[in-house]
Order: C-alpha cells, then sequence, then structure tokens
C-alpha cells in the first residue's frame, strides 16, 4: 500500500513526540517535512530528524504531503487547519481544534465538503480507565454528580490561551464523551495570576435530568492533580488519572473487609493510539475515531465557559 506522506507542523513541547511517533510508524507513514518557524527549534529538528525537511512555511512543501499534524500554538490552529483541508490534505489538529464558535463555523463549512479527515486531538478520552467503567458511567442513576480536578504548577507554557482552552477543554470533552448527556447551561469563574488570561477556572455545568459538573482547573497549582469522581446514590467512583488508579466505594463491603476497593489500570501511550486512528481512517477511508463534530463540541463549551467568566452569569449551551 502507498504510505502517507507526512508533515508535522510545530517542532515545540508536543511536536517533538508526534515526530516521534510518525517515525515509529514507518510502515504506513513517510516522514516528509517538519514546518518549525523559530530557528533554534528547527536546528534541533534537523538535528533528531536528518532525513525529514525543515522548512518554515507550510506552502513550501504543501504539494508534497497527503497529511499533517497540527502541533503549533492553539491560536495559529484556525489558519492552518482552515489551509490545509482547503488543499483536500487530511489533518490531526492537536485541541483545539481553534479558538472560539465563529472559527469553528468556518471550519465546519470547509471540513463538510472535503473527503480529508480531520481528527483531533482530544488525547484523554484514550485512558483505559474509561474503558472500564464506560456501561456503569452511561447506565448512572440520575441525579449524579461529577467533580473533575485538572491542575498543575506553572510551567510557562500555553500561555497564548486562557486555561479552559489549554487545560479544561480535556474535562469539557471528557463530559461529552464519558456521560452522554448534554450540558445546558454552563456557570464559571475565575483568576487572572500570572498571565493577563485566566490561569484558574471553576467550571459548573448543568446537565440534562438534573445532573451537574465542577471542573476545577489551574496552571498555577501548588501541585500535579488530575482526577474525575462520580457520586449517586449508588455510590462513589474515583478515578486518579495522575496515579492511574480507580477507587469504588458503593453501599456494600468489599471481599477484604474495606468499604473502598482500589484497582489499577494500564497506562496508555495516547499519542500512539491518536496515530494509529488517523493512519487508519485515511487508508481506509473511515471516519475520525475525534472528528469534526467533537472538536466543534468542545470549542462551543469552551466558548461559553469563557462568556460565563467574563458576565458571571449563566450561559446556554446549544451542542451540535
Ligand atoms: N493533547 C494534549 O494533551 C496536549 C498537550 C500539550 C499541548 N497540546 C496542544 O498542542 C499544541 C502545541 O502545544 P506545545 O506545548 O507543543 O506548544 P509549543 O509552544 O511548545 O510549540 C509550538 C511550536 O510551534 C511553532 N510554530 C508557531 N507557529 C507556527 C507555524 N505557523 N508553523 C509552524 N510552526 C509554528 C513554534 O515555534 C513552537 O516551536 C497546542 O495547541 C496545545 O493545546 C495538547
Amino acid at each position: 500500500m502507498k504510505k502517507i506522506r507526512i508533515a508535522v507542523l510545530g517542532y515545540g513541547h508536543l511536536g517533538k513526540w508526534h515526530c516521534q511517533k510518525v517515525a515509529a510508524n514507518s510502515e504506513v507513514a513517510e516522514f516528509v517535512a517538519i514546518v518549525e518557524k523559530f530557528p533554534a527549534n528547527q536546528e534541533e529538528a534537523r538535528k533528531n530528524h536528518p532525513n525529514v525537511k525543515v522548512v518554515s512555511d507550510i506552502k513550501d512543501i504543501i504539494n508534497e504531503i497527503d497529511a499533517a499534524f497540527v502541533v503549533t500554538p492553539t491560536s495559529t490552529h484556525f489558519e492552518l487547519v482552515k489551509y490545509l483541508l482547503e488543499k483536500n490534505k487530511s489533518v490531526f489538529c492537536e485541541k483545539p481544534l481553534c479558538s472560539n464558535d465563529d472559527e469553528a463555523a468556518a471550519l465546519a463549512l470547509i471540513a463538510n465538503n472535503k473527503d480529508a479527515i480531520l481528527q483531533v486531538g482530544h488525547s484523554e478520552r484514550f485512558h483505559e480507565a474509561w474503558e472500564k467503567l464506560r456501561s456503569h458511567f452511561q447506565n448512572l442513576p440520575t441525579p449524579f454528580s461529577v467533580r473533575i480536578n485538572r491542575s498543575a504548577p506553572f510551567k510557562g507554557r500555553a500561555t497564548d490561551v486562557d486555561v479552559v482552552q489549554d487545560l479544561a477543554i480535556h474535562d469539557l470533552d471528557l463530559v461529552l464523551y464519558l456521560f452522554k448527556q448534554k450540558p445546558l447551561q454552563v456557570k464559571a469563574n475565575g483568576f487572572k495570576i500570572r498571565t493577563n488570561k485566566w490561569d484558574h477556572a471553576n467550571i459548573y455545568l448543568n446537565l440534562e435530568e438534573k445532573c451537574d459538573v465542577t471542573i476545577v482547573v489551574g496552571r498555577n497549582s501548588v501541585k500535579e492533580m488530575r482526577d474525575l469522581e462520580v457520586i449517586s446514590k449508588d455510590g462513589m467512583i474515583t478515578v486518579d488519572l495522575f496515579t492511574n488508579k480507580i477507587y469504588e466505594a458503593t453501599s456494600s463491603k468489599y471481599e477484604d473487609g474495606t468499604f473502598v476497593k482500589e484497582e489499577s489500570y494500564a497506562k496508555r501511550d495516547h499519542l500512539l493510539l491518536e496515530h494509529q486512528h488517523f493512519y487508519q481512517s485515511i487508508s481506509h477511508s473511515q471516519p475520525a475515531i475525534i472528528g469534526l463534530k467533537d472538536g466543534l463540541n468542545a470549542v462551543h463549551l469552551v466558548d461559553c465557559t469563557l462568556k460565563a467568566m467574563e458576565t458571571l452569569g449563566p450561559i446556554s449551551v446549544k451542542l451540535g
């Protein structure tokens, strides 16, 4: 089978890892080019991938590729994805697909008229925990409450966007993916601590059937925290995404006499799985595992959250 000719756009923190995955999938992917603007990163790219072209503009190699990974800052996604789709190239775009609802609407118009595959990098969907808990989460007695924490000490990265686009988007997407209940309304507040954008956000979603979700995200936290907790009349389940553990406390007592059951789950290479799905979709003309609609819905929830943070009032959600 003909190999898929690939470019990776952005050789920064995450772009380097995407490049490794392209190189590791050489049986299906031909690594043609790295597009990077910053000279020092170009230099590093040349050193680490001596057989790959390194250029500073996608236009220089557009006719040499079939598909591209967009791993540049979020503020650049819209223009790059739009350009690639217009040229009928398949695109894997790191989350978020774009910056706001207006850009999302423009991308939808282009993507819906193309055969090219569009996959969005909502990598948090690939935790094995979700497979273990899938049927449980989709059959929860209502009402139920969900609480999600995602915070880390300041790293100085992704400061071109608010913490909502950088971190909360993972959890806004997970809520749609895991619970199959539409959010009706968002309220939110936050703090600008180290940058002129929101560095901390408290987000409250009302779902259908009187269920609620609280998401707390921060990029100026005192410690690393990534967990999700679900509580209903059936008990509590907590997933610690940092230590890869599931804790369960139902109304029963467990075999060892305790009231809390602890289970570990395997840590997966999410990026590798994303690459494998992308190549598979292109090779077999199959829809992307996480596609346009998922990307647009996540961007809409981000947009609603940011409006709620500015106005401190409730914002209605209208998903596609
Ligand atoms: N899925 C995840 O868990 C996850 C994790 C981290 C980052 N991300 C996403 O990945 C993207 C990149 O994040 P990062 O941390 O690697 O950022 P980064 O700033 O470390 O790297 C971005 C690179 O893109 C380059 N660049 C900027 N504009 C460009 C252009 N027009 N063409 C080519 N190169 C260009 C920059 O010089 C830089 O080297 C962001 O959208 C972020 O949200 C996703």
